[in-house]
Formats: structure tokens, C-alpha cells, sequence
């Protein structure tokens, strides 16, 4: 058994790996080290928090983790890299249940009711925010598991007063609180099952309010109300390293949510309230004119044999296709032949934060020509060719000219504005977030139909 001062290096040492885990994942090249860290951290953590002076009941824990541990490495082995943000949804979702379990415990146990005074009131307060977080992250984050699964429509569902019905939701929880804290423990277990069904609803509504190409942000705001659910249950618990551990989750979740919503050109508070640029029926789409111009492998290799500057967008597709090995065997051949090439990237292209990096560095492509999208845009008028693989609204200029669009007002790749753009993709079917893309149908590009790997496979053989 740990004493405790063994027990409080090692959650030091472990609080201290977790931040430079994070640390290490802002930047690609240190990304696999950061997480070893946080490997490393996550054993040291559990160790000792299992073998502490006050943890009890060894055999029923060691047997849930064995379980738990067959399950999650059978999911990891499993899962598909296109699959994981309904991956990281549903175990946000988990958390948030968590949460809730842990509350509901932590106010039914006869210890913690004989608590009195204002550590009394703390300790309730600490049980009703941390079910309320919880009960919240769990409903929204199964409803976001739905709507990137393809289960759940991915329209958003916006009714009239949502916006007067969501808020009356917290003020009626706030004020239950303020009886609950004065109520007698089976009065105040009544309250806290309300409470628990009202956020829960709450969860469900605000999630189902936003529109498809908002996703992104509810996924990451959502990473960072797990975290906030999980520094609850640490205060519950009075575990100091889930408290640290939530905290960390909660503010890099909730910092990479304003990182999303500034690429995405969103305001934060209107992502969370949902249905922004869905809201008006009055402004319609503008009619698409133009038409669709096919090409074939041998085309396409005329065309990229006269281009001297290429850059690549690659999108959802290419990671449905597995096309990145064969894009790597592309640039090769194209370097070869004394081009310059570069990947342009979108902040929210495919379904994760980094999802296309992660893709391309599997490939082992090299960081330096992979490129963010506001590094490359300015430079697209002086390119000869963009080859737009599987990618679709990260590349739709009704972002930028229609003010009917649902994502109107999203920063976007302008492909368009090179001298010629080949898509790479198997119809003209829609992106994410389900709407018509003009830029199919300019006089300067070519659609290349067909599944993005066996296109570019043909690419590499005949050119
Ligand atoms: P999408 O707009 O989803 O477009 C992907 C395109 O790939 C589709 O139009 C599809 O057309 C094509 N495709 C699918 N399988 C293919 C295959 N095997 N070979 C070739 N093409 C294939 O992707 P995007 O441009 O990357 O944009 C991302 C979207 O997802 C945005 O709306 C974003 O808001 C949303 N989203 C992003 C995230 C994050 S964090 N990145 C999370 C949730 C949602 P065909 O069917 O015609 O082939």
C-alpha cells in the first residue's frame, strides 16, 4: 500500500507529465512524444491512485480495469482513423456519465451527510454543478456521436424560442439549487433527479441546434465540458489529480474551441447556442450556373505535366479513400519531375482537429510542405494547378459569395482562384454539411470521378 506522501509525488510527477503531454502536442514533430508523456503519466496516475491508503476494495477495481482494458483495446485496434471523432464524442460522453454516477454516490453517502456547516454547503454545491456538467456532457455528447455517425440528421433542429426555452432551463436549475441546499437529503435527491433530467434535456437541444460545419466546435466544446464534469467529480472525490487533470481538459478544450470558432469565423457564444447562418428562411441560396467538365487519368496527366507549382487540399475523402500513401508516391514522382508541391490545410477539414496532418505525417510526408490555409490562399493566383483530393466544403466559395449559405462567412481554401483545379472525388455528392459546391462547376475546373486512392494509384502509374 502507497502512504500518502507517495501517493502526492506521484500525482505531482503525474500532473506534470500531463502538461508537457499537451505541450508536446501543439507541434507535429514532438506530437509522438508528447504522448508517451501522457501515457506515462496516465499509468503513474493510476497506480496510484488504485494502490493509495484510501482507496478500498482492490479486487472489484482490479477486475473492472481488466475488463475495461480488454473492451478499450479492442475499440482502438478496431477503429478506423475516420471513425474517431464519434469515438472521442462517445467517450466524452462517458465522462459526463461519470460525473453523474460519482454526484448521485457522493450525496448518498452517509459520510459525506454528516458533514456540517459550510464545508456542508460547499460539498452540496460541488455535487449539484458536477451533476449538472455531467448529465449536460453526457446527453449532448451522445446526440454529437449521432450526428457524426450519420445516425442523427445532421440539419440543425431550430425551433421558435429555443433560445427563451434553453435559458429558463438553467435559471429553473439555479433556483431548484437554492431549495436543495436547505432541503432534507431525500428532498434534495428529488431535486437532484429534476435537475439531472432538465441538463440533460438541455444537453440534447443544444447540441441538436447546431448545423453540420459548426460540428467541429461542439466537438472540441464538448472535450472541454468533459474535463470541467471531470474536475467536478475530482472535488467530489477529493482527488487532486482528477481536479488538475479535468482542469487541463477543460481550458485546452475550451481554448482550442475559440481556435476552431476563430478559423471557422464563428462567435463562440453563438456556436454554443446554435443554428448561426441557419436561423433565416428568407435569404435563399443563389442558383448555381455553369457545368460539370470530366476528366480522365490521361487529361489530368497532360495538365499537371505542363503545371511547374501544385498545391494539394485534401479533405474528408482522402481519409475515407486511405489515399495518403499514394499521394506521398504523387509528390515523389512530381518532385522528381522538378515541381514544386505543397498541401494546403484547412483547419476543420475531414472530421478532427489535425485529422489531415495526422493522416499526411503517417505518411511520412514531409511537415515543410504541409502548409496552413492562410499561408497558402494569398499565393493560389500564382498556382498552376490545385488538386482538391476528397475534399469538398473546406473548398465551397459560396462561404465567401453567398449570403444564403450555411456556411457563409467560414474562411475557406480558394482553390478557385488557381489556374486550373482538378477534383478527386466519386460523384458530385455533397460534403458534411450537405449543401451544392459552385466550384465544381467554374469554367477552370475539372472533376477527376472516381474512388481518391485508386485516381491518384492511376496518377502515379501514368505519369
Ligand atoms: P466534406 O465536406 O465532408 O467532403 C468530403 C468529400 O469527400 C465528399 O463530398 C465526398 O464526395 C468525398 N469522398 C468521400 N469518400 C471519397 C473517396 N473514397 N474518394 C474520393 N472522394 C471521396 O469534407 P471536407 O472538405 O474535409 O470538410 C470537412 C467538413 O466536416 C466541414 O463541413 C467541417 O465543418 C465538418 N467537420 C469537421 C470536423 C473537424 S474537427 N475537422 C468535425 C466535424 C465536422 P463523393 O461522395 O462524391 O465522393
Amino acid at each position: 500500500m502507497m502512504t500518502q506522501g507517495i501517493q502526492t509525488v506521484s500525482y505531482i510527477a503525474s500532473s506534470i507529465l500531463f502538461i508537457l503531454s499537451l505541450g508536446s502536442l501543439s507541434n507535429q514533430e514532438s506530437a509522438k512524444r508528447g504522448n508517451i508523456f501522457g501515457i506515462i503519466g496516465m499509468i503513474i496516475a493510476i497506480f496510484a491512485t488504485v494502490f493509495g491508503e484510501s482507496t478500498e476494495g482492490h479486487t472489484i477495481l482490479l477486475i473492472m480495469m481488466a475488463i475495461a482494458s480488454v473492451i478499450g483495446i479492442g475499440i482502438a485496434k478496431k477503429v478506423e482513423m475516420t471513425s474517431m471523432p464519434q469515438l472521442v464524442a462517445i467517450l466524452h460522453s462517458f465522462v459526463g456519465l461519470a460525473a453523474v454516477l460519482v454526484g448521485f454516490g457522493s450525496y448518498m453517502d452517509e459520510k459525506n451527510q454528516l458533514i456540517s456547516g459550510a464545508a456542508h454547503t460547499i460539498h452540496l454545491i460541488e455535487v449539484y454543478l458536477g451533476i449538472f456538467i455531467g448529465a449536460l456532457t453526457f446527453t449532448g455528447s451522445i446526440v454529437a456521436w449521432g450526428k457524426l455517425q450519420g445516425t442523427i440528421k445532421s440539419n440543425p433542429l431550430i425551433f421558435p424560442f429555443r433560445h427563451t426555452l434553453n435559458i429558463l432551463m438553467v435559471v429553473i436549475s439555479i433556483g431548484m439549487m437554492i431549495g436543495y441546499l436547505d432541503s432534507h437529503p431525500s428532498a434534495g435527491l428529488n431535486t437532484l433527479i429534476y435537475m439531472t433530467i432538465i441538463s440533460s434535456v438541455l444537453g440534447v437541444l443544444l447540441v441538436m441546434a447546431i448545423g453540420g460545419a459548426d460540428m467541429p466546435v461542439v466537438v472540441s466544446m464538448l472535450n472541454s465540458y468533459s474535463g470541467w464534469a471531470a474536475a467536478s467529480a475530482g472535488f467530489m472525490l477529493s482527488n487532486d489529480l482528477l481536479i488538475v487533470t479535468g482542469a487541463l481538459v477543460g481550458s485546452s478544450g475550451a481554448i482550442l474551441s475559440y481556435i476552431m470558432c476563430k478559423a471557422m469565423n464563428r462567435s463562440f457564444l453563438s456556436v454554443i447556442f446554435g443554428g448561426i447562418g441557419n436561423s433565416s428562411s428568407s435569404i435563399q441560396s443563389a442558383a448555381i450556373t455553369g457545368e460539370l467538365k470530366p476528366v480522365t487519368i490521361e487529361e489530368t496527366c497532360d495538365l499537371l505535366k505542363e503545371a511547374r507549382k501544385i498545391v494539394i487540399v485534401p479533405g474528408y475523402g482522402m481519409a475515407t479513400a486511405k489515399a495518403q500513401h499514394a499521394i506521398c508516391e504523387f509528390v515523389k514522382k512530381m518532385k522528381d519531375q522538378g515541381k514544386e508541391v505543397t498541401f494546403a490545410i484547412h483547419p476543420v477539414a475531414g472530421r478532427l482537429p489535425g485529422h489531415m496532418n495526422v493522416l499526411l505525417a503517417e505518411a511520412n510526408i514531409s511537415y515543410d510542405i504541409v502548409h496552413e490555409m492562410d499561408e497558402v490562399n494569398p499565393h493560389l493566383p500564382e498556382t498552376d494547378i490545385v488538386l482538391v483530393i476528397g475534399a469538398n466544403d473546406i473548398v465551397n466559395p459560396s462561404a465567401l459569395e453567398d449570403a444564403g449559405s450555411p456556411i457563409y462567412g467560414m474562411p475557406v481554401i480558394e482553390a478557385w482562384k488557381a489556374k486550373t483545379v482538378i477534383v478527386s472525388k466519386r460523384s458530385t455528392g455533397a460534403g458534411y454539411a450537405g449543401i451544392e459546391n459552385p466550384l465544381f462547376f467554374k469554367e477552370n475546373t475539372r472533376m477527376l470521378y472516381g474512388d481518391a486512392k485508386k485516381s491518384v494509384d492511376a496518377l502515379v502509374h501514368a505519369i
